[in-house]
């Protein structure tokens, strides 16, 4: 039996297993079994609030998962599918509301990994995924991530390789406004397909749009400050910081950490002899293929912290997901 089988019974079980898709790998589930979609939140240690996105391998899967598949968001999934862009949508009575934690909204997006798309097909019914790591923490772009993170829940993972994007999909929320007659669009999340990706397909097919620019709380669930934090602190420095003093400010500022953020536990050093730096490609889209992989080789290390000095370049659109990203992995900034 090869592994795509062996992966379809599992799922067809209400069980669990580790999907690769190119931005991230997930932790998969049939959205028509709710003992799996039960078992993610259970293996992730994953809060009830927190919605999943459901993952389709074909634009007629997307439909049946929404009641508006508008001109809009048919533009979107032509332009961006199989890709890193989740749109979110009114749900329909297909989806149950474990998913979307309750929502009246789904996000939907179509992976773009043969693999994925194969399991998918397989299976023949949409899988929910969020990423493979446990709540709060880094995650996985590699198979043996997905197995250490798992290694007492016993999770099938199929390997697909290093993903390429490296940063979980852009989430996207897209709604008609029948008052305004124009879409209302918001970035829940950044990721690698920007707002001037999305602004140029809305304009080249004449669909009259608005941007939302702060998104409320309620609105992106999941979001919350610290996340996607590697085994030891991340400390990120700001480049014009004198490096000399950084030690002692550090040290200081380490004692006041407070045990938990935001239901995520820092793992506090004891001392603060041995620091890892973190260190990035320079190009953007490298930069974001490695930056979980190289967090999770600092918290293997025997490092007590992370450091991470900030480029200036870190602060232009094309580095936003990863910004993001590695402010919300940071336990502190020195700025
Ligand atoms: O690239 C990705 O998106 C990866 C791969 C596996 O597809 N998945 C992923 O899932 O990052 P996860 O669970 O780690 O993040 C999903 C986030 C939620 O935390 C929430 O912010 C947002 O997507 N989301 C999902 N459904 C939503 C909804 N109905 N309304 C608002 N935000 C939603
Ligand atoms: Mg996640």
């Amino acid at each position: 039996m090869d592994i795509i089988e062996k992966a379809t019974e599992i799922l067809d079980q209400g069980f669990v297993v580790g999907m690769p898709t190119e931005t991230v790998y997930g932790l998969a589930a049939r959205i028509d079994r709710p003992a799996g979609i039960e078992s993610i939140f259970k293996v992730k240690e994953r809060p009830f609030f927190d919605p999943l996105i459901v993952h389709v391998a074909s634009l007629d899967q997307a439909r049946a998962l929404t009641t508006e598949w508008s001109s809009g968001a048919q533009a979107l999934a032509q332009a961006f599918w199989p890709g890193p862009l989740t749109l979110v949508l009114p749900k329909s009575s297909f989806v149950n509301s474990m998913i979307t934690s309750g929502l009246e909204t789904v996000g939907i997006r179509m992976p773009n990994h043969p693999l994925a798309l194969e399991l998918i097909r397989a299976v023949g019914v949409p899988l929910a995924a969020p990423s493979a790591n446990k709540f709060g923490r880094t995650s996985p772009t590699r198979a043996d991530h997905v197995q250490e993170e798992f290694k007492n829940e016993n999770v099938l993972v199929i390997d697909g390789g290093p993903c390429q994007v490296g940063l979980e999909s852009t989430v996207l929320s897209l709604h008609f406004s029948q008052s305004e007659r124009k879409y209302q669009l918001a970035i829940l999340r950044e990721g690698a397909i920007s707002r001037a990706q999305i602004e140029k397909i809305m304009l080249e097919q004449n669909l009259p749009f608005q941007f939302q620019e702060n998104p409320s709380k309620r609105e992106s669930p999941g979001q919350m400050k610290h996340h996607y934090m590697p085994k030891i602190p991340l400390i990120i420095i700001q480049p014009d910081r004198d490096h000399s003093k950084v030690k002692e400010e550090l040290k200081q500022k380490i004692s006041e950490l407070p045990d938990q953020i935001e239901g995520v536990t820092l793992i506090r050093p004891t001392q603060l002899d041995v620091f890892y730096e973190l260190t990035l490609p320079r190009d953007p889209v490298l930069a974001a293929r490695e930056l979980y992989q190289r967090l999770r080789e600092g918290g293997q290390s025997q490092a007590d912290v992370i450091y991470f000095r900030l480029m200036p370049e870190v602060h232009t659109p094309e580095w936003a997901a990863l910004r993001d990203r590695l402010f919300k992995a940071a336990s502190l900034v020195l700025g």
